[in-house]
């Protein structure tokens, strides 16, 4: 089966011209001028952007906080249709179980058969036991070659120590494993919610405050040192603020591989969004928490200079009405409210809005943040890029189309969306995924499993100098 996308623009993460996309099965067989194929589907793309599939590398499709459970991979049409062909879901490891049998297990039952795009996983150890640290390299052999620690969330049995992070920082880096971490110091966090609650500041604002900047720079910093003493590489998830980019960016300046994202919501939402009325500030509380305009605005910089080199959704399908309720109510504080927001469907949208329509990123850098360097990341080496030999997971967008986003048309299983009544200019008309056109219009025309396990090599891009 061939399909041949003529006279689009393509853009890559290097640049953009026009071209024609030819796809043959489930890859991409040539990029180039006057392409032709005979008994080819021919797509004329006048007037569109031709880009890759989205890799979007954060993702909670089975997240549970204080019982509460994220939706999962029977949403991920959502993704789709806000371009985007590839998600890596965090897998929390069960206690008392292996990292690898951890993520075997809910990958039979929770995700293949049911998604609809393709997906891989990072392993998150939580339980850091002698022979879990011996098996850290067996997860490169899975084809898992990343595992996260969350430095935050004290108490919580996904929480982890520094001398977790450190062993495997060291162990990881004998296998090519990129580690990763959710860098909040959880003590300070600790101490400033206690400190609020008994003030009986227990609304979604104190969220925010309960973990200002200094908590996310303070781990920051401490997580560069652990792998400066290891050696090893580190990939610092969800950057929200100056002081943590400034770790970052110095570290990296010092010679250290140091390496960051940030998500679509901390560049366009802020803390004022947590004091919305009828306890609306609910849908915003994730972590960390949301900034101010000052730290929006040196995360756009930071993206469009390469200090931070992916955009992530960070999803998590939390209900407005009952899940993010939990800290409503006598007794009850932010710090019951499941932590996290709904954007896999809307990531591209808000990147080309706010991003590229509004002068802070060209097109090829949003298709590096997006797709191309997430991919390389993650050891996917048939991903993120329009060029021959890599799946056919390809985007068609619209860049005349205008709209606004609103939880009524999105495909994210949720009540609420944080974008909601955002502008929106542009969209994903088209999408194929390994060839195969799954959103038409649109509109998702895809099927539950089209989605395919794709496995990662290890020694992805952190550790390539
Ligand atoms: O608030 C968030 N980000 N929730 C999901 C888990 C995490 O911390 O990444
Ligand atoms: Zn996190
Ligand atoms: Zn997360």
């Amino acid at each position: 089966m061939a399909v041949l996308i003529k006279n689009g623009i393509v853009v890559t993460a290097e640049g953009e011209s026009k071209a024609d996309v030819l796809i043959k099965d489930e890859s991409i067989a040539a990029v180039g001028a006057g392409l032709e194929c005979e008994g080819a589907e021919v797509i004329d793309a006048s007037g569109k952007y031709v880009l890759p599939g989205g890799v979007d590398q954060h993702v909670h499709f089975s997240f549970t906080y204080k019982g509460s459970k994220t939706r999962g991979f029977e949403t991920s049409n959502a993704a789709a249709v806000g371009g985007t062909t590839t998600l890596i879901e965090f897998v929390n490891q069960e206690q008392g179980r292996g990292l690898v049998e951890t993520i075997e297990d809910y990958r039979k039952t929770d995700a293949d058969g049911i998604a609809m795009v393709d997906y891989s996983f990072h392993s998150v150890m939580t339980d850091p036991r002698p022979e879990v640290i011996e098996e850290i390299p067996r997860l490169a052999e899975a084809g898992y070659p990343t595992m996260k620690l969350f430095m935050a969330y004290k108490g919580q049995f996904f929480h982890a120590d520094d001398d977790a992070i450190l062993q495997a920082l060291q162990k990881g880096k004998e296998a090519g494993i990129t580690i990763m971490v959710h860098a909040e110091n959880a003590d300070m966090i600790d101490v400033a919610t206690k400190q609020l609650i008994a003030e009986g500041k227990t609304g979604p604002y104190y969220h925010a405050v309960s973990r200002p900047p200094v908590v996310e720079a303070e781990a920051t910093r401490r997580a560069i040192y652990l792998a400066e003493m290891a050696d090893a590489p580190l990939y610092v998830v969800h950057v929200t603020c100056k002081e943590a980019l400034a770790e970052v960016k110095a570290a990296y300046q010092r010679g250290q591989k140091i390496f960051g994202e940030t998500c679509a919501h901390y560049l366009v939402l802020d803390e004022s969004d947590l004091a919305r009325p009828d306890y609306e500030g609910a849908k915003y509380v994730c972590s960390p928490a949301l900034r101010t305009e000052e730290h929006r605005e040196a995360l756009w910089e930071a993206v469009d200079r390469k200090w931070l080199n992916a955009i992530s959704s960070d999803h998590c399908g939390f209900d407005f009405a009952e899940q993010k309720h939990m800290g409503y109510g006598e007794g009850k504080s932010f710090a019951d409210i499941p932590n996290g927001a709904p954007s896999l469907q809307n990531r591209l949208n808000i990147l080309w809005t706010y991003g590229v329509e509004e002068g802070r990123i060209s097109r090829s850098r949003l298709v590096d943040l997006y797709a191309t360097s997430p991919a390389k990341v993650n050891g996917l080496d048939k991903k993120g890029q329009l060029a021959p030999g890599f799946d056919a997971d390809v985007v068609i967008f619209d860049p005349d189309y205008e709209g606004v986003i609103s939880v009524e048309t999105n495909l994210e299983g949720v009540d609420y969306s944080p974008f909601e009544g955002f502008k929106q200019k542009g969209r994903p008309e088209t999408v194929f995924l390994r060839g195969k056109k799954i959103v038409d219009d649109a509109k998702y025309i895809g099927s539950k499993g089209d989605g395919k396990l794709v496995k990662g090599k290890p020694f992805g891009s952190s550790y390539q100098w």
